[in-house]
């Protein structure tokens, strides 16, 4: 067990917040700029751990980057075809995000990689973009036939091909995108629900040519990117833990500064506000091509909805601290069409289940989802993270409406995306 935290309930919860960079737009900075020619200066840049592996594992294959000051960087652009072959094993740490969009640029590489990751990441399933990278001609070796990593990939050329995936994934959209990059003739996915479409974003602000149309996106190989000055945004899901804990605290008035708001994203928004949450966007404004906003939050009564469908990959990272502000609401909430959870840093319905329950929440997994009835409070008591940030921190979250204290073991974990999580909530408690 590494390290724990110990919080009781709080009054309202005042004042104004900045969180940290967002981790998607982070990532895709790091690969968009070490591939781009030219300088490529990052502000914003999240430096939590998952996106540190991206940027340990670019300048493994000789991408000089430079940290200027606290999330600023900058890249010298290699060339789309400037990686160098790395000379150990690239560690993605915690990070899906990390290991599945880096097996579709390394299968177009013309070199040797293998890419590992911690315990957590080598359970998670690999062949929803090993599969589809090895029509387009990608050589991929794993454990479980490929579906798990450590994975090896021998690069070499690819030819595009049209992919119709069964999930809404960025991960794995992205990943065929970034191998399209090189591919001769043009690179098409379809998904059945919009995903993030970060990656399409940026390869548009770094000159690719893609085109986006109903369902689906497509990509041509190019000759080269051009290096940019990037604006990373607040984290949506971030700011998450901060709108819930100030929903579900009487008196709360939190301001959220330079949250980005992408639309692929900003499910979290129309969910609390279905729930019957005062939520307010203001200084509406674009940064590098990506939406963001302030958003101004006050102390609500929720109420219990049905969530379901498209609005399932716009919040998808989101159901677990969605799963607290719901135990709190009057009435039921029913999550439906997220079985995804079950496959992201740990099984976060059952993790959840688990762990709102032993604060005497009344939670029950669904296949897909989830079913909660609301209660007046919470009580204290012992839990633990799962090895998974965001459910470390929705149970601190939590911990804000419950009768006794809460012990969360196992938190160390949130430095993968959120390293001030603990100093900040400390702050807005006041
Ligand atoms: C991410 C995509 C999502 C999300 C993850 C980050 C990304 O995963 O859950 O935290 O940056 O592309 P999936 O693509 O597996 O849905």
């Amino acid at each position: 067990m590494i390290q724990s935290q110990t919080l009781s309930a709080s009054g309202g919860l005042r004042g104004e917040i900045t969180v940290p960079g967002d981790k998607s737009i982070s990532h895709r900075s790091i690969m968009l700029g070490s591939l781009a020619e030219g300088k490529t200066r990052i502000q914003g840049f999240l430096e939590g751990e998952d996106n540190l592996s991206t940027l340990k594992a670019f300048q493994s294959m000789g991408v000089e980057i430079t940290r200027l000051g606290e999330g600023i960087l900058e890249i010298q652009g290699r060339g789309l075809h400037g990686l160098r072959e790395p000379a150990d094993v690239l560690d993605c740490g915690n990070s899906g995000t990390t290991m599945r969009l880096m097996t579709g640029l390394l299968s177009a590489q013309r070199f040797f990689s293998v890419l590992t990751g911690d315990q957590y990441l080598r359970r998670r399933p690999m062949k929803r973009v090993v599969e589809p990278l090895s029509r387009m001609g990608a050589r991929i070796w794993g454990r479980d036939g490929g579906e798990r990593a450590p994975l090896a990939i021998n690069g070499g050329p690819l030819r595009g091909i049209e992919y119709r995936s069964a999930i809404a994934s960025a991960q794995v959209k992205s990943a065929l995108l970034l191998a399209g990059l090189y591919a001769e003739g043009e690179t098409r996915v379809y998904e059945p629900h919009l995903s993030r479409d970060h990656s399409e974003r940026m390869l548009g602000f770094f000159g690719a040519e893609l085109q986006t149309f109903d369902g689906g996106v497509s990509i041509k190989p190019l000759p080269r990117l051009a290096g940019r000055e990037v604006q990373v945004p607040g984290d949506i899901s971030s700011a998450a833990f901060f709108l819930v804990a100030a929903l579900i605290t009487p008196g709360s008035e939190l301001l959220v500064r330079n949250v980005g708001i992408n639309p692929t994203r900003s499910g979290i928004i129309e969910i609390l506000r279905q729930m019957g949450g005062d939520l307010q966007l203001h200084d509406e404004r674009t940064l590098s091509g990506e939406p963001v906003a302030d958003i101004l939050v006050r102390g609500s009564t929720l109420r219990g909805i049905e969530i379901g469908g498209d609005l399932v990959p716009r919040a998808i990272d989101e159901f677990p601290v969605i799963s607290v502000a719901a135990a709190l609401a009057e009435g039921v909430t029913v999550i439906r069409d997220a079985q995804e959870l079950r496959v992201k840093e740990t099984d976060r319905i059952a993790a959840m289940v688990s762990e709102l329950g032993a604060l005497g929440a009344r939670v029950e997994a669904l296949e897909d989802g989830m079913r909660i009835e609301g209660v007046a409070a919470l009580k204290g008591g012992r839990v633990k993270s799962h090895g998974d940030h965001r459910i470390a921190m929705s149970m601190a979250v939590a911990a804000l409406r419950a009768t006794g204290e809460v012990t969360i073991d196992d938190t160390a974990c949130t430095a993968t995306s959120f390293p001030n999580f603990w100093q900040l909530l400390a702050q807005v408690k006041g």
